[in-house]
């Protein structure tokens, strides 16, 4: 096999096909057709998530016999695709989520780019897709939202929501490496994720018959399979009046990740120490860019212990016993923190005192983070869309 392949070629490679692969698209050969009507923009405070998109979408085929063809900027329109595909069959899939923000200053600006741009990599390499270059994607990125500027809100509590998709589409039925793919991406425009403008804490359920990931499997992954097969547990969570689901691994019920975000619990720990603590990214957690950036910040601050630890349904039903719990969040994008007031677990709802205790210092993420995104503050982890 010749070196650099990433084609699993069994009977040695031409080189040809090696070369296509580990070529990548450019942002300079981008072809930009946009769409010449426009839709109504929408009110940003009525939106339902993921359900208004904007006129474009980025478009950029793959073959292994050409490699990647030229990225397009065309009008967002249905896709037209075989039923075989391996997208529909096997999940052969991958998903980013990030956003683009209006700054105080008029500017807009994405917030550490580069840690998805990574993450999506990692998710095609996982996912037998073809790689790319992680700098050309992310200016084809930033070029379709700056065609798209005028769809980021106009408001710092709402932001566009940008979709990186990568699916498999060769017709074929087997289940294999698949030698046709094709990456978009779509825009979205979401409202607050608390519509009241203040906090409002999330019930969990915490049982162990539903596992999110495992070791080995793809949860440190973006793939859609993830996710398709976790609705039903959602289901189940809300059945029993509960909003997410705490996702627990192993005998010991160890606290992996809450719904689709990580999970903090800030807390005096076994020995006296306060220390804010999330689970390690082992495999089976998803490598969060606000996890990552909370970590940072808090590491920044060093006023308390920052751990990357195992915490299990034990440590923390001895801990709320014992008083030690302060706050327990989730992290991600869509809402930055979201405070946990109580957990459903064997049975047993268990009190959280998040709300009771400020939430004090996932108020101050929020407020760093936000302010960070949307030009309050600058940072050199935004990069500016224009
Ligand atoms: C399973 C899971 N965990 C955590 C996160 C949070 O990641 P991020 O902070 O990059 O949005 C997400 C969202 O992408 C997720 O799907």
């Amino acid at each position: 096999m010749m070196k650099g392949c990433q084609n699993d070629c069994a009977t040695g490679c031409m080189g040809a096909a090696a070369k296509q692969v580990t070529e990548s698209f450019k942002a300079a050969d981008l072809i930009i057709n946009p769409s010449t009507t426009f839709k109504e923009k929408p009110d940003p405070n009525g939106l339902v998530f993921g359900t208004v998109f904007t006129d474009n979408m980025l478009y950029i085929e793959w073959s292994l016999a050409s490699g990647w063809e030229k990225p397009h900027i065309k009008p967002l329109e249905n896709l037209s695709l075989h039923p075989a595909i391996s997208a529909l069959h096997y999940a052969v899939e991958l998903f980013e989520g990030m956003k683009a923000y209006r700054g105080v200053d008029g500017k807009i600006r994405l917030f550490r780019p580069r840690l998805n741009m990574d993450r999506m990599l990692r998710s095609a390499i996982r996912a037998t897709l073809p790689g790319f270059d992680k700098e050309e994607l992310l200016e084809c990125i930033r070029k379709l939202v700056e065609v798209e500027k005028e769809w980021v809100p106009y408001s710092t509590s709402a932001s566009l929501y940008i979709r990186p998709t990568l699916i498999g589409t060769e017709p074929s039925l087997g289940v294999k490496k698949p030698s046709k793919a094709l990456l978009y991406v779509i825009l979205s425009p979401v409202g607050p994720y608390f519509s009241s403008g203040s906090f409002s804490p999330i019930s969990l359920w915490a049982d162990p018959k539903y596992v999110r990931a495992w070791k080995g499997g793809t949860g440190d992954c973006k793939l859609g399979g993830n996710y398709g097969s976790s609705i039903y547990a959602q289901r189940e969570a809300m059945e029993l009046g509960c909003q997410q689901v705490l996702w627990l691994y192993g005998d010991d019920h160890q606290i992996t990740e809450v719904g689709t975000m990580n999970l903090f619990l800030y807390w005096k720990n076994e020995d006296g120490e306060e220390e804010l603590a999330t689970p390690p990214l082992d495999g089976i957690i998803l490598p969060g860019v606000t996890r990552q950036s909370i970590l940072d910040l808090a590491s920044k601050w060093g006023e308390c212990k920052v751990s990357e630890r195992y915490i299990t349904m034990n440590d923390l039903t001895t801990a709320l016993k014992e008083n030690r719990v302060k706050e327990m969040f989730g992290a991600g994008t869509a809402c930055v923190v979201c405070p946990v007031s109580t957990i459903l677990y064997l049975g047993e709802n268990l009190h959280i005192p998040t709300m009771e205790n400020g939430p004090q210092i996932a108020t101050r993420f929020l407020n760093k983070l936000t302010d960070i995104q949307y030009g309050r503050e600058d940072s050199e982890w935004t990069v500016v869309v224009s």
